[in-house]
């Protein structure tokens, strides 16, 4: 079985003073013992506060995004090592406000993937339609070279580190949740492109999660659906409530 795994996705929220705010509230609700796999990606001025917080807890802490480049004159990005160094263990990639005002593409997150996974850490690869792309009924198709673009050249054995968040772009910021039977729907479109790409095997233990108005209130019914393995939470996960009461919810489908 899959383990669920709830991530929450801070984007550009939080001050590294209020993310130690949060993250001593969070930690006395109780970190230890979850059934669920917690994640945390955090701006990246926020790391070292919530890395020293959390310290000693099973949450793991991601950035936002990295740069592919190893090190050099890029002006403004961070690396993986740095990443790493700081004390993350994943990192999300390809995320669609990436794609849409930092003009990313399937190429550059590719290259990131492979960035990541040569310095250990694991890229959550994020990717999802737009609402004209999906009333015009290429959603199917969008996801598919958005993936296969993502894990161009890479190997199974590479393709097994990775983490594919389905997030409908339509979806995200926006209150409009996907109901559980759409997103279940793409979810499986998606595993099937993945066994296509390698093999059943693989395609069945890759966990698949699901973002986009994601909120307590949506978390059971979205996660009791077979092929979503987990939650990208954004703005419901900027609250330690909301966020803690999705990892117990987590907790009670994944027993
Ligand atoms: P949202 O964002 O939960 O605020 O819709 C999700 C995401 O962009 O990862």
């Amino acid at each position: 079985m899959r383990q669920l795994l709830i991530a929450g996705n801070w984007k550009m929220n939080h001050t590294a003073s209020e993310t130690e705010t949060f993250c001593r509230n969070f930690r006395a609700l109780g970190l230890e013992d979850h059934k669920v796999e917690i994640l945390l990606c955090p701006p990246f001025t926020s790391i070292p506060a919530m890395v020293s917080v959390l310290d000693g807890t099973p949450v793991h802490v991601g950035g936002q995004d990295m740069c592919y480049v190893e090190s050099g004159a890029f002006t403004g990005a961070i690396s993986a090592a740095m990443l790493a160094d700081a004390g993350c263990s994943h990192v999300l990639l390809g995320h669609s406000e990436r794609r849409q005002f930092f003009h990313e593409d399937d190429a550059n997150v590719n290259l990131k993937a492979k960035k990541a996974i040569e310095k250990g850490l694991t890229p959550v690869v994020c990717i999802g339609e737009t609402r004209e792309q999906r009333e015009k009924g290429v959603t199917e198709k969008v996801v598919r070279t958005q993936l296969l673009g993502a894990l161009e050249d890479l190997s199974t054995e590479d393709i097994l580190k990775l983490v594919i968040a389905y997030e409908p772009v339509w979806a995200i910021g926006t209150g409009l949740t996907a109901t559980p039977e759409q997103a279940q729907e793409v979810h499986r479109y998606i595993r099937d492109v993945l066994a296509e790409r390698t093999d059943d095997e693989t395609a069945e233990s890759l966990r698949i999660l699901y973002g986009g108005s994601a909120k307590p209130s949506n978390a059971e019914e979205l996660l009791s659906e077979k092929d979503i393995d987990g939650l990208l939470i954004g703005g419901a996960s900027l609250k330690v409530d909301d966020f803690y009461q999705m990892i117990v919810t987590g907790d009670k489908l994944n027993s």
